[in-house]
């Protein structure tokens, strides 16, 4: 192995989820020191930035491909929104709540439809994340529903009668509202976490362990 390959070993990737999370995860880093000046040029069609002093590398992603590239080591670090770890279900680590992004996963439908919760109906249930939706209904709720993937915009399915209920995400609850839908169960809180390579995690314990204690300070001095 020469040299430039041992030092290509030396950085650290970090996956992050592209959007909100993304911003907000760079706040945080910026905070503790870390910063990628490259990334600032919004205007930039450049996928990997590097900051070459830290030998860190930052790349975006769409968020459901996150925990891939930190499963086949890709990235050895990745931001994501728990909903999608949980969906994903890959093979890493999660070592830490970064305490934004928090929001609910829930189950929601017009306010006649919570009594088809009760009586464990064969229902229809529409949502993004239909490995979440299966788990809750199948194994916590003991219900057998027909479960029918959407890639967005998943408040239309009972509105226009696709599905009695749906499994999504709640924040502010306004699209909720404006639809006359409203929460009827919580399947479980979410927020954006840290996740890690379990090889990276290995090979780099005390850069990875130094970093998440550091984010963890920050984390906790904000609250
Ligand atoms: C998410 C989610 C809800 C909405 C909830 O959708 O799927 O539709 O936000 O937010 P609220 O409670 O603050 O109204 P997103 O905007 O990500 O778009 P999508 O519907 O295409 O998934």
């Amino acid at each position: 192995m020469d040299i430039s390959n041992r030092n290509e070993e030396q950085y650290l990737t970090f996956a992050l989820g592209k959007g909100r999370l993304a911003n907000k995860a760079l706040e945080l880093f910026e905070k503790i020191g870390i910063t990628c000046e490259e990334m600032k040029d919004k205007s930039s069609r450049k996928l990997i930035f590097v900051n070459e002093s830290l030998k860190i590398r930052f790349f975006l992603a769409k968020g459901p491909d996150v925990p891939t590239y930190v499963e086949y080591g890709a990235a050895d670090i990745g931001i994501v929104g728990r909903d999608t770890i949980l969906e994903e279900n890959r093979n890493v680590y999660e070592v830490l709540d970064l305490g934004f992004g928090k929001c609910r996963m829930c189950v929601c439908g017009a306010p006649s439809a919570g009594e088809l919760l009760q009586h464990h109906e064969r229902i229809r249930v529409a949502s993004k994340y239909p490995n979440i939706a299966k788990d809750y209904f199948y194994n916590k709720k003991h219900q057998t529903v027909d479960i029918i993937k959407l890639n967005g915009s998943v408040e239309l399915g009972p509105l226009v009668e696709l599905s009695d209920v749906i499994v999504d995400i709640v924040e502010t609850g306004s699209t909720l509202r404006e639809n006359g839908l409203e929460v009827l169960e919580e399947v479980c809180p979410l927020s954006a976490r840290m996740i890690v390579n379990p090889v990276s995690m290995q090979m780099e314990t005390e850069r990875i362990k130094s970093l998440v204690n550091r984010l963890r300070a920050e984390i906790v001095n904000a609250v």
